[in-house]
């Protein structure tokens, strides 16, 4: 199977910490700074998940770490709001010229860890790991268009 590292080649996890999510009224910096707080966290629980695959890990073993990283997945739709398009980010211009297409990557994203959780709270094993290898995916579908290298 295909390590989680090559699926999400590039991405860099440090740190770690809960986010806030912002106020309607927030700053553009504050917006910008909890969405890449929500992606870092996303990063390490996706490394967590890998890490567990590889100490064959049960499905059951995994429920906290799929559902928090689904429930963060269900956050990026919104974390990329008008005036976030510059400052100390990496999101491409297309977010907001081509939202349709960043809309159904996030889309993606979400359907295929829903799939993974139901898989995880089933306590399927066997099926556990290629649906993780097809959830991770959709990560770099989207950095691939959306994300500046
Ligand atoms: C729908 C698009 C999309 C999906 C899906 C997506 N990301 Fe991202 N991700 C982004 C964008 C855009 C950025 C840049 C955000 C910024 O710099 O403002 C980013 C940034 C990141 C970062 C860097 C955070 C930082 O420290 O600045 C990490 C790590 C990351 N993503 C991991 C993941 C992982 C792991 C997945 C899948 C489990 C994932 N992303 C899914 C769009 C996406």
């Amino acid at each position: 199977m295909k390590r989680f590292a090559l699926l999400v080649a590039g991405v860099l996890i440090a740190g770690s910490g809960l986010l806030a999510w912002p106020a309607s009224s927030a700053e553009p910096a504050d917006i910008i700074a909890a969405r890449r707080a929500n992606q870092k966290r996303v990063g390490e629980i996706a490394k967590s998940i890998d890490a567990g695959l590889l100490n064959k890990s049960s499905a059951a073993a995994m429920v906290d770490l799929v559902k928090e990283l689904d429930d963060r997945a269900k956050l990026i739709k919104g974390y990329f709001p008008e005036g976030t398009q510059t400052g100390d980010t990496k999101a491409r211009p297309e977010i907001w010229t081509d939202r349709a297409g960043f809309n159904a990557a996030a889309d993606a994203y979400v359907a295929e860890f829903d799939k993974l959780l139901v898989i995880a709270q089933a306590g399927d094993t066997a099926a556990f790991g290629p649906q993780f290898e097809k959830a991770a995916s959709t990560c770099g579908a989207c950095h691939r268009q959306f994300r500046q290298r």
